[in-house]
């Protein structure tokens, strides 16, 4: 394995040989510009012109990738930064298991490609617009800095997209490049392509969620396109991924340090039952049934992104060899997956039940499944904070079938348990299993900002250790005059 070192001469540093290839290099130039007005118009409201700690990719060694220095965000180096290519590599799965992968777009298969980098493209400059307002509430300038280090690297994501669009697709791929920066997300006429992408980020408690639950769906993504048989592909989704745990990160320690502090308060002023909301709210911290709520909800919203349980989509994108399974390089199995079956719940005479479908159609489910552990283990993560500060309560994951919109579920309403109810029994009921609006004007009322370094809002618990090692004062943004 070589590792190009990143060429920073070129206005679009990359190690994909940018200078050499003039015609892609020209067709990411003329789409630059267009990138920097989406980034000054949709970008964080308000931070333009400060100072951020951010980190830059510099190569793609997963020892030192990075480094750290401040710089203004419309100053961000964003690269297109491929993992280096593995010599030999083969298809790992479907109909061309074992045949070299492929350098350049097999045919047969180029409508089916281009949907889904397109697909993936659009999440990445969604969550940037979703996120946009949360500078004015941060609840600290560590916490700032987080926000903006996750929304440069959304964009550099679009960026690896429309690098693959643009060098890929020829004239199909410039105009999906162009459309990329035209839809925006909630937008009734030109929405993002995906429903959790146009819902609102409104508070920090959302974005924490957001990066916890939906950028894990995008992960969950990224491994089963790193699998792909068409190379590039496989590579640029390989580095994303290292630059996707940073997001997770920031989702899972911010949920975590929310509920340090709450349980610390409620410690501290002899509050034993979680559900005292009242008294809970008014020390300024978030009561733990909403913490719940807001994780059924963006729980939910996040199964929805992985489509239909059973899908012929999914089954055709297998076989093809462009979307494997998560570490299908390390499950022992064919492959190709002609005859086995894979356990689905599905809606059956009214009931749901476990339902053997053929494996191939099920990869939608599959990757969910996979997508469930990996939260549960966050979720475990934090019920161990809450029991450390010796309050009794317990955080779970709601049942598959509560609050769907989309596959087997979506006509059903369910209760976070799984019972089946009515339709008045849920409108009763929703409010008390997902967020309701006074919870919403509850959670605003706490998003004061703090941009003191060092302090920290009422609701937030600093975190364990600085980025990049550096002390708690430290002022990762230094906010323009
Ligand atoms: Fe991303
Ligand atoms: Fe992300």
């Amino acid at each position: 394995m070589t590792i190009q070192n990143v060429d920073y001469s070129t206005k679009i540093p990359n190690n994909v040989g940018l200078t050499e290839d003039r015609q892609v290099l020209r067709a990411l130039e003329q789409w630059h510009p267009g990138f920097i007005n989406w980034w000054m118009d949709m970008g964080p409201a308000g931070f333009q012109e400060a100072l951020v700690y951010l980190r830059t990719a510099v190569s793609v060694d997963p020892k030192g990738w990075a480094k750290f220095d401040y710089v203004k965000m419309p100053e961000y180096r964003w690269g297109v930064l491929l993992a280096p290519q593995e010599e030999g590599r083969k298809i790992p799965f479907g109909r061309h298991y074992g045949e070299p992968a492929w350098q350049e777009v097999p045919g047969e298969y180029r409508a089916m490609l281009r949907r889904l980098i397109v697909i993936q493209g659009d999440t990445e400059p969604a969550s940037v617009e979703q996120q946009r307002h949360l500078g004015k509430t941060a609840p600290s300038l560590y916490d700032l800095r987080n926000v903006f280090q996750v929304n440069v690297e959304e964009g550099r994501h679009l960026w690896a997209m429309v690098y693959l669009l643009q060098k890929y697709f020829g004239r199909d791929g410039r105009d999906e490049a162009a459309e990329l920066l035209q839809r925006r997300s909630g937008d009734p006429d030109k929405p993002r392509m995906l429903g959790a992408f146009n819902e609102a980020t409104p508070d920090w408690l959302s974005f924490h969620m957001f990066t916890f639950f939906t950028d894990r769906d995008g992960k969950m993504q990224l491994e089963s396109l790193a699998q792909s048989g068409f190379d590039p592909l496989s590579r640029t989704t390989r580095f994303m991924l290292t630059e996707e745990a940073h997001h997770m990160f920031v989702g899972e320690t911010g949920i975590g340090r929310t509920l340090q502090r709450t349980c610390e308060a409620m410690k501290q002023a002899g509050i034993e039952d979680p559900n005292e909301i009242e008294k809970v709210r008014a020390l300024g911290v978030i009561d733990l049934p909403t913490m719940k709520k807001k994780l059924n909800l963006h729980y939910s919203l996040s199964l929805d992104l992985f489509g239909s349980e059973v899908s012929t989509n999914a089954a055709n994108a297998f076989n093809a060899g462009i979307k494997g399974r998560f570490q299908e390089t390390k499950i022992e199995d064919d492959h190709k997956l002609e005859n086995s079956t894979y356990p689905v719940l599905k809606l059956v005479d009214g009931e749901i039940k476990r339902v053997d479908e053929p494996a191939l159609t099920a990869i939608n489910m599959r990757l969910r499944d996979d997508y469930t552990a990996d939260c549960q283990r966050g979720l475990d993560r934090w019920n161990k904070i809450i029991e450390r500060t010796g309050v009794q309560y317990r955080l779970d994951l709601p049942h598959v079938a509560f609050h769907r919109h989309i596959g087997e579920f979506k006509e059903l309403k369910a209760t976070p348990d799984g019972a089946i109810v009515d339709e008045a029994t849920w409108q009763r009921d929703h409010d008390k299993w997902l967020p309701s609006k006074d919870d919403g004007d509850f959670i605003q009322s706490l998003m004061k900002p703090v941009i003191e370094p060092g302090k920290f809002a009422s609701w937030i618990a600093p975190p364990r250790v600085g980025i990049d090692n550096k002390p708690g004062d430290f002022e990762y943004v230094k906010i323009a005059a």
